[in-house]
C-alpha cells in the first residue's frame, strides 16, 4: 500500500541492513532484515503489524508499508512484499536491493493484533487473499505458539495455485499442529475439482464455508465450529475485507470480534452506515497541520466525509486507507462535533482526548476544527 503519510505523523525511522532475501512466487518476496543490539528494544513488535520501508524510485520518495510475516518468538523479522508489475516501485525494490544493503525501515505500525490467551481453548477464523497472508501468517504463528489449546482454520484465497504464496510455511505449520490448524485454499483463476474451493472469498463463498466446513465440531456435539468461533481475523484488498466482515457479521459474529488490515486505499466503509444524519449545509472547517493554521475553509455540506471532502479540495494531508483501519489520519477534533460511521480503530483513551478519524467523520456542526500535528 503506498502511504501517503506527511510530516505531521511521520513514525521513526532507521537503516537496516537486509539479511536474507528469497523470492516467494513469480511476484513475491520476503526480506529479512538484521536488528542491531541497540535498536532491538524499538523493532519488538506484535504479530500482525507491519513497518514502513522508505526509499527512493524514479526521483520519488517512496513509503510503502509491508506487514511481518515472522512472529514475536521467532528469531527474525521478516517481510513479505508482492510485486505490483514490472514498472513498479516494488520490482524496484526486488531488482536493487540485497543482502547487505541499507535501507530506511519504521518503527513497527498498526493495530492489527488480538490480545493473547494462553490459558484458553479458542477457535480462530483467518481470510487472507494473496499477499494479505503476510499478517495472517504471523498471527497464525503466535497463537500456535502463544496459545496451546486454540484451534485456527485458514481460509486462503489465490488467483491460481503457483501464486499462492508461503504455501511451504503453511504446509509445515500444518504438519506440525495436526488438529490444531486447517487450511483451505481457493482458487479464482484455476479450475478446481471441488467447486467449493473455486472462486473469491466473498459473502456467498462465506456461507458455504460456514455451512459445508465449519458445521460439525467434533469437539462438541452440541455446537458448530461456526458457532464456538471467537475471533475472525481478514486481510486482502479493500472488497474482500467488506464482503467477507459483513459475511461474517451477518451469520452472528460481533463487530469487536472481527478484526481486518488493508492492503490498498478503499474509499469506502467496511459496514454499511446504519445512521441517517441530519443535512448541514455550508460547514466551516478550520485546520492545523505541520504547524500552519487554515481558516475559512467551506464543504458545501455533511453528505461526504470530512477528509474526502478537503483532499477533493486540495488540502495535502494525511491519509492511507480512507476506511478508519490505518490511522494515518488521525488527528484532534478541537471543536465542533462529529459522527465516526467506523471507531474500531481508535482506543477509549484516544476517543477521551479528543482524536478522531476524519476519513469516517461526518460533520455534525456548523463548525469544526481539526489539529493533525499529534507530536
Ligand atoms: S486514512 Fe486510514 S484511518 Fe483514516
Amino acid at each position: 500500500m503506498e502511504n501517503q503519510l506527511t510530516i505531521a505523523n511521520q513514525p521513526q525511522f532507521h537503516r537496516l541492513k537486509i539479511a536474507k532475501k528469497r523470492q516467494l512466487t513469480k511476484n513475491a518476496f520476503a526480506l529479512e532484515l538484521e536488528i542491531p543490539e541497540e535498536l532491538k528494544s524499538k523493532y519488538q513488535y506484535m504479530a500482525g503489524q507491519f513497518v514502513t520501508l522508505k526509499y527512493h524510485f524514479n526521483e520519488k520518495e517512496i513509503q510503502n508499508d509491508y506487514s511481518f510475516t515472522s512472529a514475536p518468538f521467532e528469531d527474525k523479522t521478516e517481510l513479505a512484499i508482492k510485486i505490483n508489475g514490472e514498472k513498479s516501485s516494488t520490482n524496484f525494490l526486488f531488482q536493487n536491493y540485497h543482502i547487505g544493503n541499507e535501507i530506511s525501515v519504521s518503527e513497527p505500525l498498526g493495530r492489527f493484533f488480538i490480545p493473547s490467551k494462553p490459558n484458553e481453548k479458542r477457535t480462530i477464523i483467518a481470510f487472507a487473499a494473496g499477499i494479505g497472508i503476510t499478517p495472517i501468517i504471523s498471527h497464525i504463528k503466535n497463537i500456535l505458539f502463544e496459545e496451546k489449546s486454540t484451534r485456527i482454520f485458514l481460509f486462503y484465497g489465490n488467483k491460481s495455485y503457483e501464486d499462492i504464496i508461503l504455501k511451504d510455511e503453511l504446509e509445515l505449520l500444518l504438519k506440525d499442529n495436526v488438529g490444531r490448524l486447517e487450511v483451505y485454499y481457493f482458487l479464482s483463476q484455476e479450475p478446481v475439482k471441488d467447486k467449493l474451493f473455486q472462486g473469491r472469498l466473498d459473502e456467498k463463498k462465506i456461507s458455504l464455508i460456514i455451512n459445508q466446513i465449519l458445521h460439525l465440531d467434533e469437539d462438541d456435539e452440541e455446537s458448530t465450529i461456526w458457532d464456538s468461533t471467537d475471533k475472525v481475523l481478514i486481510c486482502g484488498p479493500g472488497t474482500m475485507i467488506k464482503s467477507v466482515a459483513n459475511a461474517c457479521y451477518n451469520h452472528g459474529i460481533p463487530k469487536k470480534n472481527i478484526h481486518f488490515e488493508l492492503f490498498e486505499t478503499f474509499n469506502d466503509d467496511i459496514y454499511p452506515t446504519e445512521k441517517e444524519f441530519p443535512l448541514i449545509e455550508n460547514v466551516n472547517v478550520k485546520i492545523k497541520f505541520n504547524h500552519i493554521e487554515k481558516d475559512g475553509i467551506v464543504l458545501k455540506n455533511n453528505e461526504r466525509k470530512i477528509l474526502q471532502q478537503l483532499l477533493d479540495m486540495g488540502y495535502k494531508l494525511p491519509y492511507s486507507c480512507k476506511s478508519g483501519i490505518c490511522g494515518s489520519c488521525l488527528c484532534y477534533l478541537k471543536n465542533g462535533e462529529v459522527d465516526m460511521t467506523e471507531d474500531e480503530y481508535l482506543t477509549e483513551k484516544e476517543k477521551l482526548q479528543g482524536k478522531i478519524l476524519p476519513c469516517v467523520s461526518i460533520a455534525m456542526s456548523k463548525d469544526v476544527y481539526l489539529d493533525f500535528d499529534l507530536y
